[in-house]
């Protein structure tokens, strides 16, 4: 039997998308899921003993304006509310910056007790944590839900600066979400942050595939560890790139730290390229059967509520029980009846 949508499903798809035509910060500050990300990023930045360390992290956290868009006029709420994938990708929705950062603090926090355990390996906590919690902060403006969105086509709203033609445009085959990374490493050098916790944020490429030794995991142009931070040094003044371009070749800086915070970003291989696919897929067929349109605003609108409160992760979960019957199931239960995944 093909499958429906009931009449207070409908209602109540109609009541979320107006919902989320209040804007994204409201999305955002509603879910529980969000919260979680929020206070475990916070409290980890804060618990920093290291006042340099402490000092860069809540000093981006609190004001990621970057200096090249000095007008962007970023705040804490900035980070906060900010999508953590591209669009539709892995946590594409208002706040998912901060459950993606959140995971990705816990995975490599947990990773460096594992280690001690087994290896006897001293793990640098507080240089571990800043570099992770920083690693994907630029998404604050390049994926921005405040203080601009989209509102007319109900997504991020992605400044100038990044798009093509743009100083920090993507580039690149095999990750083409690379500008925010090479801002973060511009950012940080701007901001005079220590060496080892620039080269230790700067995650999106691996420090083995190393573009020196032409390594096959590399193909000729794009994306390397060395190439972003080359391409960082040439875009900020001259007496910020000075103490980095003596520096980012020098073993010192190929760090554990590093290391896992790559590993731990490593996430997105599930909550993008797994559960994003099925949450996509499941939401279409919610969407297609309510006779709404694939990719308009009303469907942009209903993915980020949704999404803001039950992260695909959920759905995938749901998906691998009971089929895509059981993720449409799940999804119109949570429209219908969010209470679980709203803050009370
Ligand atoms: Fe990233
Ligand atoms: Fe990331």
């Amino acid at each position: 039997m093909a499958w429906k949508l009931s009449s207070l499903g409908h209602e109540a798809l109609r009541q979320r998308i107006g919902e989320a035509s209040m804007g994204p910060v409201a999305l955002a500050q509603s879910s529980r899921l969000v919260a979680w990300g929020r206070d475990t990023v916070r409290r980890r930045a804060e618990a920093i003993t290291d006042r340099t360390l402490r000092g860069i992290v809540l000093g981006l956290l609190d004001n990621p304006t970057p200096y090249c868009d000095p007008q962007a006029g970023l705040s804490r709420l900035s980070f906060e509310v900010a999508a953590g994938g591209s669009w539709l990708g892995h946590h594409p929705y208002p706040g998912g910056l901060v459950v993606h950062t959140g995971i990705n603090l816990r995975r490599a926090l947990d990773s460096a007790a594992l280690y001690r355990e087994v290896y006897d390996l001293t793990v640098d906590e507080d240089l571990l944590a800043a570099a992770v919690i920083l690693h994907d902060v630029m998404k604050a403006y390049t994926n921005q839900f405040y203080p601009r969105w989209d509102d007319r086509h109900g997504c991020f709203y992605e400044p100038e600066t990044v798009r093509k033609g743009g100083l920090f445009a993507k580039w690149g085959d095999v990750r083409t979400m690379g500008h925010h990374n090479e801002l973060v490493v511009a950012e940080m050098m701007v901001r005079e942050a220590p060496p080892e916790l620039v080269f230790a944020t700067h995650c999106h490429q691996d420090q083995y595939a190393d573009s020196r030794r032409n390594h096959r995991f590399v193909p000729p142009g794009d994306e390397t560890w060395e190439r972003t931070v080359e391409e960082a040094l040439r875009k900020v003044p001259d007496t910020a790139a000075a103490p980095y371009r003596d520096t980012y070749l020098d073993e010192r800086f190929r760090t554990l730290e590093a290391g896992l915070n790559y590993l731990s970003d490593g996430d997105w291989v599930i909550t993008g390229a797994k559960a994003g696919p099925i949450a996509r897929k499941a939401l279409v067929a919610v969407i297609e059967a309510a006779g709404l349109v694939t990719d308009s605003r009303e469907a942009n609108l209903t993915a980020l509520w949704l999404f803001s409160k039950l992260d695909p992760m959920r759905i995938l979960g749901e998906w691998q029980l009971g089929g895509l019957a059981a993720a449409q199931d799940l999804i119109v239960a949570s429209l219908i009846d969010p209470s679980d995944l709203v803050v009370s």
